[in-house]
């Protein structure tokens, strides 16, 4: 299997965008705490959460086909089939069966509900939110509408209760704030 470093470079190719890497960068961190709590693999969850959108790029408007894209790229590495089918499970090409796959499609709202949480507040940073600020915007429908709260309530099907689970997105992600572009000071604020 591909180790971190060549899972980083394989996506720099196709996903040039910062936001989208950064999107990826954070859907790995929550991936890898969630294999920490669950005990599974660490690198196979990171791995799969970082190359879950390598085909964002290249498939324009077309989201019907998000996901087999990538799945089509990602054959030509050495990459585990578990792997491939839940990045196709993330967008609906497959069940959720396996923990991997119900990993992702959980880890993948989530760091966008958190993200954009911490781009609101003053110091645009997660060390400084609490879990009820985090919840306050999870109930409030408007904030962040792209945001399925439906499938980050599907955290049960790994066993975490909703607070748990946001709990687990914030510590996955605050250590690494600045590489997600967040914490940085404003000159207005
Ligand atoms: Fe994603």
């Amino acid at each position: 299997m591909i180790n971190r470093e060549e899972a980083h470079t394989i996506l720099r190719e196709y996903l040039t965008k910062p936001s989208l890497q950064e999107h990826c960068l954070a859907t790995a961190l929550v991936m890898e705490k969630i294999a920490q709590r669950i005990g599974a693999d660490l690198d196979e969850y990171y791995i799969t959460g970082y190359l879950h959108d390598i085909d964002l790029d290249i498939i324009g408007d077309d989201m019907n086909i998000h996901a087999q894209r990538g799945v089509e790229i990602l054959k030509h590495y050495d990459i585990p089939k578990q792997i491939l089918d839940a990045i196709l499970a993330h967008n609906r090409h497959k069940e959720l069966e396996t923990k991997l796959e119900k990993a992702l499609w959980i880890a993948d709202p989530v760091n966008g509900l958190v993200i954009a949480s911490a781009l609101m507040r003053p110091d645009k940073s997660i060390s400084s939110m609490n879990l009820k600020s985090l919840k306050k915007k999870f109930k409030s429908k408007n904030f962040a509408a792209g945001v399925s709260r439906q499938q980050i309530e599907d955290c049960c099907l790994l066993d975490f209760t909703l607070d748990e689970f946001l709990q687990l997105a914030m510590d996955a992600l605050a250590p690494h704030e600045k590489e997600l572009g967040l914490g940085v000071m404003t000159s207005s604020e």
